[in-house]
């Protein structure tokens, strides 16, 4: 039987969109139903009261407030607590964090918490914002001490306003949306009045099934739900991973984005279903009359399953939403602004910051389901150095285990994986292997028997070990919210462990929503048990159902510093929750060889990108079905702007390998690849701002600008990478016109150094070069970069930089290190600004990256070289005749002419050094 299941799961057969009717709909599920009635019912009527807030409980003490919410329509009913805490942005010590706490006091069930210190920090770990108390008619303040940041409680109907940059930015339960069902017995007595939710539907409150399943729900209903409104917001952003537009509102979706991580077979484009993770995040885009804008954020990081509204639609001066979740707590948070930048400062603060990775991972990636043994594998190697075409690794799917027993090898096919291994290791690339979270049942596995012997797999509702199909056919899960059970799952990555493992064998996570053939939805039955961090299996899988994949990653990441913690760790997820940046990459799955796939992954990244997950990408050409030509070279051309850039594949599909597709494609995708490495020390730099001060690397062309209204406009198509690099994707099939819109300012052609700027603030008609997406750099920019084509990103450590400065007045940055080490957390590692000025080039040590706290850089404390071989000047006014270093070494300057009469001009083998303080001068 399983057999056939996986055989369906497979086969992409002729029909190429999702079955919708095996994914629950919002009113398809019982407490979206209730909920539903329940809008229904408060927005009919004015007047209704359901919560209010005791002022004569207010009691606050440091940075925390507590109150209790009373319900008005039933008196006998145990009021909610209301905890408020407030918080400083790491980054720069401001206010603007506050975190809102809504439970239920002495629940019958303890309401599940995520362990303090896994997705969101440890309070003790952040900065306290001290606030102060002020009461008034009907409502109560509680400002920060710090500067212009507070709440408003109104009392009745209970609101909480979050005020910031000296307006109201958000305001909570303003339409009164608020509903907290708290468990009870089955058959308690009905409530007096409204309530909750349940007393407007009763039904299915302890049992419910959907395609064939039954939930036992033996715990009966938990939902909690609430409207936030942006005030004055042209848009809300986020809500990653969701396969529509980034504009969340602009998307105008009639059902709300749903949250519940799941293996969705042939996912369709422009619907709020469910896919494989969860970042309950938004930043909303405030725009007063005046056009003055700012940001604010809220993000509600609840693990069940989770559904938001967003109506931008009804022309009212603000964005409404409503979040429900089906059981947990209510733990909000607001942040506050005054740019998207500073949000997701404060979203890092509260989350923590992202992992460095190794450099070799920022490279090309090369992956198919599957290469077919380890010959193939060499081959395939040994392929791209005849066509040179540089890649750093090479991806071995679930073909190459023993019969789909992760941490073994095939006993044919990869009988002697020593051999792949010490074949990339010559041309200094890497390898990952997957390792996928269902286990096989089978009592000769050692990783199963170890698993299930220390009782760490995921129980059934009665406590019985839980089986599920997917690839091995019958399979256990382990545990991974029990934290007993990721420790044991560390040691399976230790070097005498794992048969022919490295200290940098990488690894792909993947089916880790989890996925289930014969499951509910494709995973795991609600009723499910975990342990988490209880004494016994008493946490429901519907519970933890959306950190189950944040989990496996993360003791993957563990297993790889268990084994070599001074390597870097690399670890692609595909499930994932807030939080997940900390631990590795992200890619969005299963998408097709589609032109509109294509198109949506910008939309998509970006996304992520705003919910704090950067290294983010999408399989490049599309992993089902094969590929026209032209699909296949325009995406290559755009996945060399993704920030992860893999070449995957479905089994069924042809091979697809560069030069599978003939001389031209191969040629073009050599070029494109050879820019890719070029601008690593631009990537790599972009991944330190990230990973040590919170920077997105992927931005919507309004995020440095959102006063900008067209910027809006060109959201799905356009994108920045840093601050200066701009990419218009083409996202149709012969389009030989496009429309580029540039932001305000002044544009270079990066493909062409002679082309004349193009001047900003308007779009321009722009024809599509067959060979390359669109790019621009911003006048001002200064780009580092390494030019000569090398095997790998390794084989380019002792490549000397070329700094490209655009524009008569500019400015940049420069990160290195070894690449791959933590060193760099002791100081090892060089962090540049360059700045020109029209005359004089200056390098000298940048302002340090947040968490590289204290420790300054030190060249020479790491193994790269650090030397400039060439300084271009794009854009000058006038051809330099020479140039000096501070009046001692005169170089000499050559120089073309642009097409707007300007010059390029290139001074050679500067002598400079990056890391050391510098200033050449331009003689004209
Ligand atoms: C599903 C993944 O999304 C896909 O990338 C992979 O090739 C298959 N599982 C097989 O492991």
């Amino acid at each position: 039987m399983w057999r056939a299941l996986i055989a369906i799961y497979i086969s992409t057969g002729s029909v190429d969109c999702v079955d919708r009717s095996k994914f629950r709909t919002f009113e398809q599920g019982s407490f979206g139903r209730r909920y539903r009635k329940y809008i229904n019912k408060v927005e009919g009527d004015a007047g209704l009261v359901v919560h209010k807030l005791d002022p004569s409980t207010i009691k606050s003490s440091g940075n925390k407030v507590q109150a209790s919410l009373l319900f008005a329509n039933d008196a006998s009913v145990k009021p909610l607590l209301l905890e408020l805490s407030f918080f400083l942005n790491d980054v720069d010590g401001s206010c603007g964090i506050v975190r809102a706490f809504v439970t239920e006091k002495d629940p019958l069930h303890p309401r599940f918490r995520l362990t303090p210190g896994d997705v969101v920090r440890k309070d003790e770990d952040l900065q306290p914002d001290q606030v102060a108390v002020t009461e008034g008619a009907g409502f109560t303040e509680i400002a920060s001490t710090r500067g212009a940041c507070k709440v408003k409680l109104q009392h009745s109907p209970f609101q909480l306003e979050f005020v910031a940059h000296g307006r109201v930015l958000q305001k909570l339960n303003s339409r009164r949306l608020l509903n907290f069902e708290r468990y009870r017995a089955k058959g308690a007595q009905a409530h007096a009045g409204l309530v909750d939710a349940t007393d407007l539907d009763p039904n299915n409150l302890f049992e419910e099934s959907f395609g064939g399943h039954t939930d036992s729900k033996p715990r009966g209903p938990a939902a909690v739900g609430v409207d936030v409104a942006f005030e004055d917001a042209v848009d809300v952003f986020g809500l990653a991973e969701h396969a529509v537009g980034l504009g969340l509102g602009e998307n105008r979706l009639p059902e709300p984005y749903r949250f519940f991580n799941l293996d969705v077979f042939e996912y369709a484009l422009d619907v709020p279903m469910a896919l494989y993770g969860a970042i309950p995040l938004v930043t909303a885009i405030h725009r007063e009359k005046s056009g003055e804008t700012v940001a604010s954020g809220f993000f509600f990081p609840n693990p069940s399953e989770g559904f938001v509204h967003v109506d931008a639609s009804k022309g009212s001066p603000q964005t409404e939403t409503w979040w429900l979740f089906e059981s947990g707590v209510m733990d909000m948070f607001f942040f506050a602004g005054p740019g998207p930048q500073e949000v997701l400062q404060r979203y890092h603060t509260v989350t923590g910051f992202p992992r460095m990775p190794p450099i070799s991972t920022l490279g090309k990636h090369q992956s198919r389901w599957n290469y077919v043994d380890v010959e193939d594998s060499i081959g395939v190697n040994r392929k791209f150095d005849q066509h040179d075409i540089p890649y750093d690794v090479l991806w071995l799917d679930i073909e190459h285990t023993d019969s789909k027993k992760y941490f073994t090898w095939h006993p044919s096919h990869f009988a002697q994986p020593d051999k792949l291994l010490a074949a990339l290791e010559a041309s200094k690339r890497k390898l990952v292997t997957i390792i996928d979270p269902h286990i096989k049942k089978d009592s000769g596995y050692d990783v199963y028997n170890k698993m299930k012997n220390h009782d760490f797999f995921t129980k059934t509702k009665d406590k019985q070990l839980y089986d599920g199909w997917c690839w091995p056919g019958t399979s256990s899960y382990p545990d991974f919210c029990n934290p007993e059970a990721r420790r044991l799952w560390t040691t399976f990555f230790k070097m005498d462990y794992y048969p022919h493992n490295r200290p940098d064998l990488y690894t792909w996570n993947d089916m880790n929503e989890p996925s289930v053939f014969n499951g509910p939805e494709v995973t795991m039955p609600r009723d499910n048990l975990h342990k988490c961090s209880e004494k016994d299996y008493e946490v429901e899988h519907r519970d933890v159902h959306n950190v189950y994949g944040f989990y496996h990653h993360m003791a993957t990441v563990e297993g790889q510093l268990v084994r070599a913690p001074n390597v870097r760790p690399f670890v692609l997820t595909r499930s994932f929750f807030a939080g997940s940046h900390k631990h590795g990459a992200i890619w969005t799955g299963d998408n097709m060889a589609k032109w509109e796939h294509l198109a949506i992954s910008v939309p998509m990244l970006v996304s992520l990108c705003l919910c704090g997950a950067s290294f983010v990408g999408a399989d490049v050409p599309g992993f089902f079905f094969d590929p026209e030509p032209e699909l296949f070279r325009r995406w290559h051309q755009l996945g060399i702007w993704y920030p992860f850039y893999r070449g995957h594949a479905h089994l069924e599909t042809k091979r697809r390998e560069p030069w599978m597709l003939g001389k031209e494609i191969t040629e073009n995708v050599r070029e494109q690849v050879t820019v890719r490495y070029q601008m690593l020390p631009t990537w790599y730099t972009l991944f330190a701002q990230w990973a040590l001060a919170g920077q997105p690397i992927l931005r919507p062309l309004w995020f440095q600008d959102a006063a900008d209204s067209e910027a809006f406009r060109h959201q799905n198509t356009h994108f920045l990478l840093g601050s200066d690099v701009l990419v218009r994707a083409i996202t149709k099939r012969g389009e030989d016109t496009l429309n580029v819109y540039l932001p305000s300012g002044s544009w270079f052609d990066f493909w062409s150094m002679e082309a004349a700027p193009l001047v900003g603030g308007k779009s321009h008609s722009v024809k599509a070069d067959p060979s390359h997406v669109p790019v621009y750099v911003r006048a001002g920019a200064i780009l580092p970069k390494k030019m000569r084509r090398r095997r790998s990103s390794l084989a380019m450590a002792s490549d000397p930089y070329t700094i490209v400065v655009y524009g008569e007045k500019a400015g940049g940055h420069v990160y290195m290190d070894d690449g791959q080490s933590h060193d760099f957390m002791r100081g090892h590692f060089v962090y540049d600004k360059l700045s020109f000025d029209g005359q004089e080039l200056v390098s000298e040590p940048a302002q340090t990256l947040h968490m590289a706290g204290a420790a300054k850089g030190a060249a020479g404390s790491f193994k790269q070289s650090t030397a400039v071989e060439r300084l271009v000047f794009v854009g000058l006014p006038s051809s330099p005749v020479s140039a000096d270093m501070e009046g001692k070494e005169t170089f000499q300057v050559t120089s073309t002419r642009m097409q707007n009469g300007a010059w390029v001009a290139t001074v050679k083998k500067p002598l400079c050094q990056l890391g050391t303080a510098w200033k050449l001068r331009l003689r004209f």
